[in-house]
């Protein structure tokens, strides 16, 4: 009887396919806890991006900083996030500081330098992944975005555009890796 069941369980075993990744697997927010709060600090490098808005990365080189806010209180968990990017049709670096705050529903908001509401969502572990809507003269926008450690990080570009699909985004855009960061002092 015993190996009767044991050939049966490893005859179903055997049977089981990866079944394919759900949209739901695919798009799962974040769980941010403290840890995963404090591992989204520092310095992060926009790879790919698909976008409702002309995709920013299409002429533009961007990295993050993101810092705890010095306005963080007791109430309200707050992150600045200064963005350094270069302009083609300027031809020139610039730099924004926004700060972020982050709502018990695990959405971040930030009002500058456009009001703009962000889910971080599950991604490779070296890799921040941001579901955002932001409202531009009137018009609001959707985008998705991949920021890397570093430009050496592999990332799996055929996840994004499953996850890009997922949300109905538009084709998904890639940095052009010749194109040269910002400097962090601008
Ligand atoms: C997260 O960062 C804060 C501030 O830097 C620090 O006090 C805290 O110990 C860190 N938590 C973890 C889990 O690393
Ligand atoms: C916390 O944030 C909310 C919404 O962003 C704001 O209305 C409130 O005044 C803030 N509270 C503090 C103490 O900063
Ligand atoms: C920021 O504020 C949150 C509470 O809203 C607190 O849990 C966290 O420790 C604070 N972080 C720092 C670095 O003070
Ligand atoms: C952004 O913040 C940095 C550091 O606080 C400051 O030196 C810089 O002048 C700010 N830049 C803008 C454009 O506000
Ligand atoms: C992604 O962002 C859009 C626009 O804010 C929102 O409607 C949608 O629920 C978000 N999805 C996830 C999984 O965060
Ligand atoms: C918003 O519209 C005004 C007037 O059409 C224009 O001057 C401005 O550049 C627009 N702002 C953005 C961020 O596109």
């Amino acid at each position: 009887m015993l190996a009767l069941c044991v050939t049966v369980v490893l005859l179903s075993a055997g049977a089981i396919q990866t079944a394919p990744l759900t949209c739901e697997d695919l798009i799962r927010p974040l769980d941010l806890s403290e840890l995963h709060l404090n591992q989204t600090l520092g310095k992060w490098i926009n790879v790919a991006e698909s976008s409702e808005h002309l995709p920013y990365i299409k002429t533009n080189s961007a990295w993050i900083d993101v810092s705890i806010s010095a306005s963080n209180t007791s109430q309200n968990n707050t992150f600045d996030i200064a963005l350094f990017a270069f302009s083609e049709i300027k031809q020139a670096c610039f730099r924004f500081n926004s700060t972020y705050t982050l709502h018990d529903n695990g959405k971040l908001t930030c009002e500058f330098p456009v009001p703009a509401v962000l889910v971080l969502l599950s991604t490779c572990s070296d890799c921040l992944l941001a579901n955002e809507s932001f409202t531009i003269n009137g018009t609001t926008y959707r985008s998705l975005e991949l920021w890397t450690r570093t430009r050496e990080v592999v990332v799996d570009l055929d996840l994004f555009m499953k996850q890009a699909a997922c949300l109905r985004l538009p084709p998904v855009a890639v940095i052009d890796a010749q194109k040269e960061l910002c400097p962090d002092t601008i």
